[in-house]
């Protein structure tokens, strides 16, 4: 009797303890995310190019693009955010993929646009993807940065990830840091952070100049060209008309607060890896094509 009675009192204290767990566990996450994605393509992206070219999983949860000599195909997001986190896994295009592009960015679509690209550069089959990125502010670019990546994105999906928040904005590949774009609007230099942009991911020919300058196109008896997408997550303010709630450091804007505003000493030692090893071109090394006059940006802190 006594035994049994300690047992049900101690499973309560267990049980309770269990709920408070769960309690703070569920109050830590919505102190901490923001997630406003679903998970499910069709939920928080609409088709905007060629449909019968996009093929979305009974669950939602995973979609494919197709480029053929047909027509090439892409989504975008239903809403418009300021300021977040998006992470995308994507398998690229197998095989012969040369000619073709698949870009993944967040863009405003405006005249004077702010946008932040990952193009994906394909190749003769064996030879290496480009990942190039590229940012607008302003309506203007020629920011391009080129890596080789250190992994085949063919064989398995791997995660691109656009950080953007009041501070800088971070390219990452697997969560490492591969680019830098910070906020020096202070100091004259066009930063995006006004305009709210929306989700776009394309695949399309792109033969007049992604592989070797144009060199090698798109062969078509190689086709369907197909890349794979799956288990996104966006965890951004999303765009209801007010900057102000975007903008502000508050708990749900996570991406906002200090422990972001920079790379930590962990991630500085991935970038410095990348850039060392993988990187192949940089605007900010060009001084050629800026006749010795490079951007503002280029002789400022990455960090
Ligand atoms: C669509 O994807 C499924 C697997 O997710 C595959 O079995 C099917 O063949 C694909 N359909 C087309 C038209 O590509
Ligand atoms: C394709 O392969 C060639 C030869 O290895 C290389 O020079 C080039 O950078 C690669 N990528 C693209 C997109 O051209
Ligand atoms: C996506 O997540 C589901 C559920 O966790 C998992 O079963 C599936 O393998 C994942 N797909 C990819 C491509 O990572």
């Amino acid at each position: 009797m006594t035994q049994i009675s300690h047992k049900n009192k101690v499973m309560n204290n267990l049980k309770s303890i269990f709920l408070c767990g769960i309690i703070l566990l569920q109050s830590l996450q919505t102190s901490f995310a923001a997630v406003v994605s679903t998970g499910d393509f069709n939920n928080d992206f609409f088709v905007t190019w060629s449909p019968s070219h996009v093929n979305t999983s009974a669950d939602g949860r995973s979609r494919s693009l197709k480029l053929d000599q047909e027509s090439g195909s892409a989504f975008a997001s239903n809403d418009m955010f300021l300021f977040g986190q998006i992470d995308m896994p994507i398998k690229l295009v197998p095989g012969h993929s040369a000619g073709t592009v698949l870009a993944f960015y967040l863009t405003s679509d405006q005249p004077n646009r702010d946008e932040i690209d990952f193009e994906f550069l394909g190749n003769v089959s064996d030879q290496p993807y480009i990942l190039q990125t590229n940012i607008y502010a302003d309506g203007f670019d020629n920011r391009e940065e080129r890596i080789y990546l250190w992994f085949d994105p063919t064989k398995d999906f791997h995660t691109y990830s656009i950080l953007w928040n009041l501070h800088q904005i971070v390219f990452m590949v697997d969560f490492v840091p591969i680019r830098t774009y910070r906020n020096h609007a202070d100091k004259g230099v066009a930063y995006p952070r006004w305009q709210p942009m929306g989700i776009k991911i394309s695949l399309w020919d792109g033969s007049s100049w992604a592989t070797r300058g144009g060199k090698d196109k798109v062969d078509w008896s190689k086709g369907p060209f197909i890349a794979s997408f799956a288990n996104y997550t966006i965890d951004a303010c999303v765009w209801k008309g007010n900057a102000r709630f975007c903008r502000a450091d508050s708990s749900s804007n996570w991406w906002n607060k200090e422990e972001f505003s920079s790379l930590t000493w962990k991630q500085r030692r991935w970038f410095k890896w990348v850039r060392k090893y993988h990187l192949i071109y940089d605007y900010c090394q060009d001084n050629k094509r800026f006749q010795n006059n490079l951007p503002k940006e280029c002789y400022l802190s990455k960090y």
